[in-house]
């Protein structure tokens, strides 16, 4: 099975790239699923039905979540929304709308999508995300034992991420690192077949604070004001995300690479 993941989707310009870029890659890469975070897609922070609607109909069927997943003011109702493809994470409170792991049919093949938050760096105190993951796995055992299990690991700090692949290596086919919007260089197969990369990275506005305009970000830390912080504009854009390939037998993944490009076009409609 092919995946194309992206990561963080943040507001109108992550929106614009992803669209403008997705067609292209679907022909270049033939992904039989395609995943993304959009725990940003509304204006930088949040989500909304018209956000959910213009990703998946760029063709994304998957939309995972992170710590802004639960923000926008029709969170709660898209996110109770069976219909609608969506997560947020799983080790969230569960007084929390909507679900953090769910399956999904892609021709014959069910697959296990899991969502998770960090505890290193994070404002609220979510559950462990090592024994939620636990719970999902021996859950997953004893019921419909999906193969194909793929995990958005929404956290902040490095070695919080890698040590989580490391506890689930042949486990699970991918553990694929968002929230931090920056994406890193160590996409890489664990020894039991598990993919890994720390952090994806983001669609929006490359000249951007991790997307924020840059002089309001900068003020924020300059005056250690808690500013309102505008998305950037764009272009230029990037986006970045990970294919995998994963045998559809073994669950393990085959290969995992990374993708990033920068574009300067304009893409406002
Ligand atoms: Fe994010
Ligand atoms: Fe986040």
């Amino acid at each position: 099975m092919k995946i194309l993941f992206f990561g963080d989707i943040f507001g109108r310009p992550g929106r614009e790239v992803l669209r403008h870029m997705l067609p292209q890659w679907k022909k270049e890469y033939k992904p039989d699923v395609i995943i993304a975070n959009g725990e940003n897609a509304s204006h930088g922070a949040g989500i909304s039905e018209n956000a959910i609607k213009e990703m998946l109909g760029a063709g994304v069927d998957i939309v995972t979540g992170g710590n802004h997943s639960i923000e926008g003011k029709n969170a709660d109702v898209l996110l109770n929304d069976a219909k609608l493809p969506l997560l947020r994470p799983a080790n969230m409170s569960s007084a929390c709308a909507g679900k953090g792991h769910r399956y999904f049919t892609f021709g014959n093949k069910e697959i296990l999508v899991i969502n998770l938050i960090g505890q290193v760096h994070m404002r609220f105190h979510y559950d462990s995300p090592f024994l939620a993951l636990d719970n999902i796995l021996e859950e997953n055992k004893s019921g419909k034992n999906a193969n194909i299990i793929l995990v958005d690991w929404h956290a902040e700090a490095s070695s919080e991420k890698v040590a989580l692949a490391w506890h689930v290596d042949g486990r699970v086919s991918a553990v694929l690192g968002t929230h931090s919007h920056t994406p890193t260089a160590d996409a890489r197969i664990l020894p039991q077949g598990t993919g890994l990369i720390s952090d994806v990275g983001f669609l929006g506005p490359h000249n951007s604070i991790i997307g924020q305009e840059i002089s309001q970000n900068l003020k924020r830390f300059l005056t250690q004001t808690p500013i309102k912080v505008d998305v950037a504009q764009a272009p230029p854009y990037e986006i970045n995300a990970v294919f995998l390939e994963i045998d559809n037998a073994s669950g393990k993944t085959i290969k995992i690479e990374q993708v990033r490009k920068i574009i300067q076009e304009d893409l406002k409609k």
